[in-house]
């Protein structure tokens, strides 16, 4: 496990699923934690739960809805202005919405874009200059593997991943002589709160995910690998890179297996 002592890691939707078992991994490296989500009383039980096991570490949380810009504007404020720097930041709260497209609403297109695409760009946007000033920095954009391919009944929700992969790409090549690393994740399906929390619409046509969901201690400990390494786009599952694979040679054939979920 490569040390982080000393470093700074902001990790957003840090209250549960892949964001709490992120924390809990980063913990390990002996990072200082800055655990962002709304739940307050969840990020106090998973700060209390860490500190049991590492005394040591330095953790701090902020309960804020990341679409608040002031409210962001000051979590960065105070991070900066109590440890002076910041090393890591992981964009990974997002939600889902399972729903034929012409039953979302437009407010519901908007709204998932802000939460899941505009408030991590204006967390990059925050973050970006100080890493840059202080000599580099390390940003994960968790995305998804319907990122690289879109899914019928998630238009939106792909929408928003696959808009999160272009700016991280841009972003890779602007930063690389800055000495900040701009990377994409992609889980695929995880044992998480994901699915319960998603936003439905209409009628839903949606069948079960067919496949075994991998533990979130799993994805957690290949997120962090992935953020050692440098990993610029990470598929985390074996039937997430089969399916990207047939995408891209034969992407009618995954068209005519998609429809059987329509
Ligand atoms: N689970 C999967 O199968 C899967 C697959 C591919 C990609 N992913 C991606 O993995 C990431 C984590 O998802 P998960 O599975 O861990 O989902 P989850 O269990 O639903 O957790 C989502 C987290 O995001 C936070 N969040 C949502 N909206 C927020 C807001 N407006 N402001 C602040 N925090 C907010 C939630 O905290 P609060 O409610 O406390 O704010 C929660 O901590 C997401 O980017 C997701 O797209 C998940």
């Amino acid at each position: 496990m490569q040390s982080w002592n000393g470093t700074v890691t902001l990790i957003t939707g840090a209250s549960g699923g892949i964001g709490a078992a992120l924390a809990r991994e980063m913990a390990k490296t002996g990072a200082t934690l800055v655990l962002i989500a709304r739940r307050d009383g969840l990020l106090t039980a998973l700060r209390d739960e860490i500190s049991k096991t590492r005394a040591q570490i330095t953790m701090t949380s902020y309960p804020l809805d990341i679409t608040n810009a002031p409210a962001v504007d000051r979590m960065i404020d105070d991070v900066v202005r109590r440890f002076n720097r910041i090393d890591v930041l992981i964009n990974n709260a997002a939600y889902g919405i399972d729903s034929l497209f012409v039953d979302t609403p437009m407010a519901a297109e908007r709204e998932i874009f802000e939460t899941n695409l505009f408030a991590s760009l204006y967390l990059m946007k925050k973050v970006l200059p100080i890493m840059e000033r202080q000599g580099g920095g390390k940003i994960m954009n968790i995305g998804s593997v319907v990122g690289h391919r879109a899914m019928p009944l998630m238009s939106s929700y792909c929408a928003t991943k696959s808009a999160l992969k272009a700016y991280t790409e841009s972003l890779r090549v602007e930063y690389a002589k800055k000495g900040v690393q701009v990377m994409y994740a992609s889980p695929g399906h995880t044992q998480t709160e994901f699915l319960a929390h998603q936003k439905r619409f209409g009628v839903t046509h949606r069948r079960g995910v067919p496949t075994t969901p991998m533990t979130v201690d799993t994805c957690a400990r290949l997120l962090v690998k992935a953020l050692n390494k440098n990993r610029r786009d990470t598929i985390l599952t074996g039937i997430g890179k089969l399916g990207i694979f047939v995408n891209r040679f034969f992407p009618s054939l995954l068209d005519r297996v998609l429809l059987s979920r329509v």
